[in-house]
């Protein structure tokens, strides 16, 4: 039995495989463009991404916003026809215009997640660009639903279901992170499927699982409980094609057991997981850094609570500087051995599937 494809709406992908957004400046438009080539659904981060530009100390907004139309241009003309989404968090201050400045720059798709996106649909009203929220709970799933279809008269063309072994902010407590296990995901796709349901009458809502997918027997196992793609974000590190620098990929690579992953509290005010190492150790001690902000670029950012800017450390992180950053990862990342393109990713993962496909049947 062959992998089956995706369908989005009008969209399709030949292989039903969303790569998950990676701020700051982790999948841009290199990444986002080899998935997108290789049939999955390739997606650009849109937060921070004039870092390095000149500009953006004088006009943070707009260096950004200009940095993120040249990535889709580029992503858009890399992939060669291949689907290209955006990932823009609620929490991002400049939401509404990320929103509308993706949809001009010619996104398929926009991922919405960080918060629960009420509004998304008066922002892409008049374009084709389709709206997937992302969320952790049958609740979020449902509340989404509902609030669209009274409000706007329209229902997710598609939702992420991002369970709990995710990379990055989580949207989960610490105490059901520490309550979850791998099945946790399988539970909570059957309950999302269950809670949007009766908005399934209006038009199909496939359902995209992710958080600690690693191998084509996990997508198999997910699509056997109902899902219909996966959104898959550490694997996609170690590829050639990442954005990120040599010195995060090595991070991935020297991470080697479980516990060199670690549970976090970001300044964004969410957990989140991350890979272990001296920087948040020594954050964990109390060791601030102090810096001057003149642009929150988060909404719940506090920069006289926080204890350093997460901006500037996931940046350090993007370029390998590890002294003063930390890199976020899923669950799995110390399972990530050796770097590899995303054509022979993807291969592996359609070839997995195949065979417990085939294994199954008998
Ligand atoms: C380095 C990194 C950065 C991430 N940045 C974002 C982000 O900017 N926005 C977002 O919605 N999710 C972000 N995520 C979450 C991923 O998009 C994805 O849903 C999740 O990591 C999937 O789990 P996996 O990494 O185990 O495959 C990030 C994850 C990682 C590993």
């Amino acid at each position: 039995m062959s992998i089956p494809s995706l369908t989005i709406g009008h969209l399709q992908a030949r292989l039903p495989i969303v790569q998950g957004g990676m701020g700051v400046g982790i999948s841009m438009s290199g990444l986002a463009s080899a998935v997108a080539k290789a049939g999955g659904i390739g997606v650009i981060a849109a937060v921070g991404l004039g870092f390095g530009m000149p500009e953006l100390q004088a006009d943070p907004v707009r260096t950004n916003l200009l940095a993120l139309q040249e990535q889709i241009r580029l992503a858009k003309q890399k992939a060669a026809g291949g689907i290209i989404g955006v990932n823009v968090m609620v929490a991002l201050r400049e939401f509404d215009e990320a929103v509308r400045t993706s949809i001009a720059s010619g996104a398929d798709i926009i991922f919405s997640g960080a918060g629960l996106p009420m509004d998304l649909p008066a922002l892409v009203e008049g374009s084709k660009a389709l709206i997937a929220p992302i969320i952790s709970s049958a609740k979020a799933a449902a509340v989404i639903c509902k609030g669209w279809n009274k409000r706007f008269n329209r229902v997710p063309d598609a939702i992420v279901l991002e369970g709990p072994l995710a990379g990055g902010h989580l949207g989960f407590t610490v105490e059901e992170l520490s309550n979850s296990d791998e099945g946790t995901l399988k539970r909570l796709l059957v309950e999302v499927l269950e809670a949007i349901a009766p908005y399934t009458e209006k038009q199909a809502i496939p359902v995209i699982a992710g958080g600690g997918v690693w191998s084509g027997v996990d997508i198999f196992n997910l699509f056997k409980s109902g899902a219909h793609g996966v959104q898959m974000a550490t694997r996609f590190v170690t590829t050639h094609e990442c954005d990120a620098s040599d010195g995060f990929k090595q991070a991935y690579l020297d991470a080697q057991q479980a516990d060199d992953l670690m549970i976090i509290r970001s300044p964004l005010g969410l957990p989140g997981r991350a890979i272990r190492n001296n920087f948040l150790a020594r954050v964990s001690q109390g060791e601030t850094i102090p810096n001057y902000c003149n642009y929150i670029c988060l909404k719940t950012c506090k920069p006289s609570e926080a204890p350093y800017c997460i901006a500037n450390v996931l940046i350090n992180a993007r370029e390998g500087r590890f002294e003063e950053g930390f890199a976020f990862a899923g669950a799995n990342a110390w399972r990530c051995d050796r770097i590899i393109s995303v054509q022979e990713l993807m291969d592996r993962l359609q070839a997995e599937y195949e065979a417990a496909a085939r294994e199954e049947e008998g």
